[in-house]
Order: C-alpha cells, then structure tokens, then sequence
C-alpha cells in the first residue's frame, strides 16, 4: 500500500536529509537524556510522556507518514519542544544514525502483531532487534514493551531472558499492570474493549561494558530498506 505523503513543515519534524546532510545527532536531540518511541502512531503516548518530562527529549518514529504528521501536531497543540519526529524504520534509524549508549528509554507500544504462524519472522522486537538496541542504551537504559497479544509478550520476556546483556525490571517478567504507565491510541482502545495488554520492561544489565556489547550488521528485510546491505 502506498502511503498519501503529506509535506510536514513542524519544526519538531526531522527529516532524515539534515542527518545525511552532516548535522550532527547531538545538534538535533541536545545533550540530555534521550527517549525513544518506536512506531509512535498518532502521537498519544509520547506527547503524555513528554508533557510529564520537560527535563528530556523525545525522539518519535513511525515509517507511517500521516502518524508522523499527527505527533508533530499534537505535540505543538500541547506547546511541547522536548518532541523530535522522525519518519524511519527503527533498525534503520539504530543502525545509521544513532550513537551508542545515547538512549535513556525506549518504548515500543502494540506493535504491529503479525498473529498468523507464517507472519510471525515480521515481528519487529525478537532477540535480534534487542541485541541490535542494546549498544545505544546508556547504562541505566531502560526498555519498555506493552502488547495485546500475550504471546508477543511473552516471546519478548523470553527474549529478555535469554539474552546477557538484558535484565527484566519486573516479576512476572510479563505483567498486565505497570503503574503510571501512560496509554497508547491503541492501549486505551484495548482496554475499553476489556482487553489487556500485556507489558515488559527490561534494563541494560548494570556494568555492562560497550565493548562487550557489538553492534550487528544490519542486514535487509521486511520493511528494512535494500541499501540496509551497502556499508
Ligand atoms: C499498531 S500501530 C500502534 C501505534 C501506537 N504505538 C499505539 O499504540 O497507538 C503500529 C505502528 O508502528 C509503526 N511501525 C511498524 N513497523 C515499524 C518499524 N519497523 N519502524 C517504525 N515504525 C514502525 C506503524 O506504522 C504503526 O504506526
């Protein structure tokens, strides 16, 4: 499906070109702490989030222009400066333009759940994308997962689990309720419907060195664009 591509002139929007171009990561997010939200949709979540702290920076991607549009609109609604949206894939965005151990945390809300058996390699967050995450998680970097299919969850703790570098921050290492949590479009959407969503939060494993930490190679595949190969 191809998307309606609507010019977005907000000045919270980043395009990819200013990074292309030489501006330098730390020019656009500023020197403080730095959180991520993956597939930020209609812009809900992170603008809560950031309305509630002006002491850090939110960088809001979606690949979905008119969700890119909507967060930029609402975050300037809200008068919030602390909002930066960029239109990119995430392993796109981590591979190419993200330094290491830059991100206080990160957020992936009801990503697309890919429910057929065959559609399940779709999946963004497995034990790859989170290997790929860990080397630009400061060392107090925290991440945050909430879906309403259970087994997307789960798969995601078991994930956690397996790999060194991660540690869960909850018991149960998936749970239903996670306080103070702010909801999502599609949360708020769930849980009218009395449907839950199932959440995990995990933390970079405290005194992890970068150098035990690498950063894979990036490889193309769905929706990670064919130059991923190009050095
Ligand atoms: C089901 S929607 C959820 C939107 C929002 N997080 C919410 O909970 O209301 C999933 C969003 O993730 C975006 N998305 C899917 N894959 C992505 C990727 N690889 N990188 C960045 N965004 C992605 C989609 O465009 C879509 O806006």
């Amino acid at each position: 499906m191809t998307q309606r591509m609507i010019e977005i002139t907000s000045p919270l929007f980043i395009p990819e070109k200013r990074l292309l171009e030489g501006e330098r990561p730390a020019e656009i997010f500023g020197p403080g702490p730095l959180c991520l939200e993956i597939g930020c949709g209609l812009g809900d979540f992170v603008v809560e989030l950031a309305a509630r702290h002006p002491e850090k920076t939110f960088l809001a991607i979606d690949i979905y222009n008119k969700g890119c549009l909507k967060t930029c609109a609402k975050a300037e609604a809200a008068g919030l400066g602390n909002i930066r949206v960029m239109r990119m894939e995430a392993r796109w965005l981590l591979s190419r333009h993200l330094p290491l151990e830059r991100l206080s945390a990160v957020y992936i809300n009801c990503p697309d759940p890919w429910p057929k058996k065959r559609h399940r390699r779709r999946r963004l967050v497995n034990a790859a994308f989170l290997a790929s995450l860990l080397p630009h998680m400061r060392p107090d970097g925290e991440f945050f997962f909430a879906s309403d299919f259970h087994d997307y969850a789960l798969d995601v703790a078991d994930a956690v689990d397996a790999l060194p570098g991660w540690e869960s921050c909850l018991d149960p290492p998936c749970t239903e309720h996670l306080p103070g949590y702010p909801l999502s479009k599609y949360m708020r959407r769930f849980l009218e419907k009395g449907e839950p969503i199932h959440h995990v939060q995990a933390r970079r494993v405290p005194g992890l060195v970068t150098a035990q930490t690498k950063t894979p190679t990036l490889r193309p595949g769905f929706r990670v664009p064919l130059q991923a190969a190009a050095p």
